[in-house]
C-alpha cells in the first residue's frame, strides 16, 4: 500500500517534556522540526489520546530533549510505551525539573530546550505545537539518534501512537470498502465508525454512508 512509501522519510528521537497535573511528565517523539531561524520555532505532532497532548494544551510550555545514540533504550522504553496517565514515568529516569514545572532528561541527551507554544493545528488524529524556543543547553554532546538508528542499530518499534506506527499484516482485523471505486479503508488508529459523518471516501469523495464491512 501506498503508506510505506512514508518509511522513506528521515527523523530525529526526542522526548517531549511537560508538565503534568501532580508530577512531570515525557513522552517519546519522532516529529519535532524547526520551522524557522527568525524567529527561531519548531514544531511537533502529538496523538490526542497521549497525556502530554493534554499537558501542552494546558501550560503552553514543553522541553525537546535531543536524545543521542547512547541514550538506552531502556529510556525510550519507559517515556514512548506507557502514560503519565498510569503513573510517574520519570520515577527510573535521571532528570531535573525546571522553575517553569516541565522537566529536562539528563541520560546522555545531545541538548535540550524550552519552548512556548505560539500556534498549534489540529489533525484527526494529532495536534501539530508550533512553538518558540526559550532557553536551552549551550552546545550539543554527541551524535543525535536518528529514527533509522532507532530502528536499526536498536531494533526499536513504534507504538499505536506515534506517527510513525505501521501494523503488522496479521493485526490487520477488518477493513472497509467503497462501494463506488473500491478503495479499502484500513486503519488501526482510527476505527472506521468513528470516522465523523462528513468523511468521504480519499479517492472517489464517495459519502462514508456507501461504505461497507468487509470479512
Ligand atoms: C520511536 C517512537 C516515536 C514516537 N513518536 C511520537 C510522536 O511523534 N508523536 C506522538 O504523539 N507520540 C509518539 N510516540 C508515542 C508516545 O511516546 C507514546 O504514546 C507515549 O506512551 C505517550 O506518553 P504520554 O501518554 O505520557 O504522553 C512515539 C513513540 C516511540 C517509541
Amino acid at each position: 500500500m501506498y503508506d510505506k512509501i512514508l518509511t522513506s522519510l528521515s527523523y530525529g528521537m526526542c522526548a517531549i517534556g511537560s508538565k503534568g497535573l501532580t508530577a512531570a511528565n515525557a513522552c517519546i517523539v519522532n516529529t519535532v522540526i524547526q520551522i524557522s531561524s527568525y524567529p527561531m520555532t519548531v514544531a511537533v505532532s502529538i496523538n490526542h489520546s497521549n497525556f502530554t497532548n493534554e499537558c501542552i494544551r494546558r501550560t503552553g510550555l514543553f522541553t525537546v530533549n535531543v536524545l543521542s545514540e547512547n541514550t538506552s533504550g531502556a529510556v525510550i522504553g519507559a517515556l514512548g510505551f506507557t502514560s503519565g496517565r498510569d503513573g510517574n514515568k520519570l520515577d527510573n529516569v535521571r532528570h531535573k525539573i525546571l522553575q517553569e514545572g516541565v522537566p529536562v532528561i539528563q541520560e546522555d541527551i545531545c541538548c535540550w530546550f524550552l519552548c512556548k507554544v505560539v500556534h498549534s493545528v489540529e489533525t484527526v488524529t494529532h495536534t501539530i505545537f508550533i512553538a518558540e524556543p526559550m532557553a536551552g543547553s549551550e552546545s550539543i554532546k554527541g551524535k543525535p539518534m536518528t529514527y533509522e538508528f532507532y530502528t536499526k542499530v536498536i531494533k526499536g518499534k513504534s507504538p499505536k501512537f506515534a506517527p510513525t506506527y505501521l501494523p503488522e499484516e496479521e493485526e490487520i482485523l477488518e477493513k472497509h470498502t467503497c462501494t463506488i471505486c473500491k478503495f479499502d479503508y484500513i486503519d488501526p488508529l482510527i476505527p472506521f465508525e468513528e470516522l465523523p459523518d462528513s468523511w468521504i471516501c480519499p479517492i472517489c469523495g464517495a459519502p462514508k454512508s456507501v461504505f461497507r464491512k468487509m470479512e
